[in-house]
């Protein structure tokens, strides 16, 4: 089924395809790095699970999941990157190999913050995967392990990534016009119109 493009798109940055063949190559990249190991990919929702299911298809050796869902208060001011954890693991991950899956990191504050809570929970290792790279908004620094791709500093949506909850389910990702967003938290100028 072919999803009409949104309003507001000004180009798409990765197709479809360019996406599942990334994901195939960092995929075996995991599987050769975590050969032997115990390996679970924590993933952070929501966006990240469109990016998830490809990661896992794309690793060959066994894997476990789970999931983290977060609220952020990154956009007070007077208190950026304060993070709550909102639905925690399943399952304990003491002596487990966890890669922590992202669709996005961006000032990286919500990934420091997952780093330091997950690594008091005695993991044999952690690790950080993220499908998006967007290190110029960067306040923190991440160790990023593995990384699908670094994008420029725009407001993106697909695979994942929303706008108000919207286009999470596009089969690309696209950079939005700039006159649409207002700022890259996601608070709109005006709304997108059918015309844009
Ligand atoms: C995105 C992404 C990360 C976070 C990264 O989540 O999934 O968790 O932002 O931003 P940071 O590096 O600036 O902390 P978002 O809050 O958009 O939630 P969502 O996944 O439900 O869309």
């Amino acid at each position: 089924m072919t999803i009409p493009e949104p309003p507001g798109i000004e180009r798409v940055l990765f197709t479809g395809d360019q996406i599942r063949r990334r994901i195939a190559e960092v995929g075996s990249e995991i599987s050769e790095h975590y050969r032997g190991k115990d390996l679970k990919l924590i993933a952070v929702l929501k966006g990240s699970v469109y990016f998830l299911t490809e990661l896992t298809r794309a690793i060959g050796i066994p894997v476990k999941i789970d999931f983290l869902a977060i609220s952020s208060f990154a956009s007070q001011r007077s208190s950026p990157g304060v993070v709550r954890i909102a639905k925690d693991l399943d399952e304990p991950i003491e002596g487990e190999d966890v890669l922590l899956v992202e669709d996005i990191v961006d000032t990286g504050l919500t990934a420091t913050y997952l780093l330091r809570t997950l690594a008091g929970r005695g993991p044999n290792s952690l690790a950080v995967c993220t499908l998006l790279d967007r290190t110029s908004r960067r306040l923190v620094e991440v160790p990023v392990r593995f990384r699908c791709f670094e994008i420029p500093d725009r407001f993106v949506i697909g695979y994942g990534l929303d706008y108000r909850q919207l286009y999470r389910n596009l089969p690309y990702i696209a950079v939005m016009k700039p006159g649409v967003m207002a700022d890259q938290s996601g608070a709109p100028a005006r709304p997108p119109t059918a015309s844009e």
